[in-house]
């Protein structure tokens, strides 16, 4: 079991949406939380919410595309803070949009956020994990890193990228002898705000998620060291429906609707630069301990 009293837990995209969740919920476990975020306004008022709280609670403002940066807001993190116990790669972004009016920034955003980074906190806060024998590697991914599905060519290839991520690093350590833990989640979509718009043809089986269950869940799948954590459990089915010839495969999932559930997407509309036709990365935040 990965207990949160005392353990110093570190959240990527914790000014919003389920990181902001996930480190109320490690924080009311008993655990130091540490947050990392581009949005500045959102880790400090993030940051205040805990510390009234009577959290013990730091905030780090770091833009996960830019590698050196977040090397060295690990360094200063693991001075600063001591050793990453439970580190939980969340943040994510989406693009939402058919594949040729994606612009080359918003897919290299979306790979640099999704994919490259957790290899870039992973590399950084590991070794001291492996130093003291313990630790566990998070990977926020979703049902998108199991399935493929329109307009999301850019997100589903970066989450199919997290899961496999995920799966080698976990074999890996058990190869090497590294008693780390690893979990994975893989959520439908979730009404945080990032999939705006989305419809599900099937509610029952396939309900858009609360955020406060999927962080509730989230938590308990860490403290209970499980290695994959899907939601809703139907989604699992996408596995078992793989064995089928593609044709098949492809009817099915046109049947559950999933080529037509973002058609209505519209996103974070508060948020243009992750999801826009930006070519410059949008405007520059700060950066620095808040
Ligand atoms: N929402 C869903 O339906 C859903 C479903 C399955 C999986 N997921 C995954 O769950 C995770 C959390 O999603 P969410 O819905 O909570 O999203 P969210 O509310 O948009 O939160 C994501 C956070 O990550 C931050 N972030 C984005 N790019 C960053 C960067 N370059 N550097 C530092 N921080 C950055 C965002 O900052 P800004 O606000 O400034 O962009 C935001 O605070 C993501 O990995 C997502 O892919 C979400």
């Amino acid at each position: 079991m990965t207990g949160f009293r005392d353990a110093h837990v570190l959240i990527t995209g914790a000014a919003s949406g389920i990181g902001r969740l996930l480190a109320r919920g490690a924080a009311a476990r008993g655990a130091r939380v540490t947050l990392l975020d581009r949005d500045q306004a959102g880790l400090l008022a993030a940051r205040l919410e805990l510390g009234l709280a009577g959290a013990d609670a730091a905030a780090f403002t770091v833009d996960l595309c830019d590698r050196s940066a977040v090397q060295a807001t690990a360094a200063r993190v693991l001075a600063a803070r001591g050793p990453v116990d439970i580190l939980i790669n969340n943040a994510g972004v989406v693009t939402g949009k058919p594949l040729l009016e994606c612009s080359d920034a918003a897919i290299e955003r979306t790979f640099q956020v999704n994919t490259l980074a957790l290899f870039w906190t992973v590399r950084a806060l590991l070794p001291a994990m492996i130093a003291r024998g313990r630790g566990h590697v998070v990977t926020i991914a979703s049902a998108a890193g199991l399935g493929g599905t329109s307009r999301l060519t850019d997100y589903c290839a970066s989450k199919f990228a997290a899961v496999g991520f995920d799966e080698s690093l976990r074999l890996e350590l058990r190869r090497l002898g590294h008693p780390i833990r690893t979990t994975v989640v893989c959520p439908w979509y979730i009404d945080t705000g990032m999939f705006r718009g989305v419809r599900t043809s099937f509610p029952r089986l396939l309900p858009i998620l609360q955020p406060d269950y999927v962080a509730g869940r989230i938590l308990g799948a860490i403290q209970g060291n499980r290695r994959r954590l899907v939601m809703p459990r139907f989604v699992m089915a996408v596995l078992l429906v793989r064995i089928l010839p593609l044709g098949l495969y492809d009817a099915v999932m046109r049947f559950f609707g999933v080529d037509r559930n973002m058609d209505g997407f519209s996103g974070r509309l508060d948020r243009m630069p992750h999801g826009g036709n930006d070519e410059d990365g949008g405007p520059e935040r700060g950066r620095g301990s808040v």
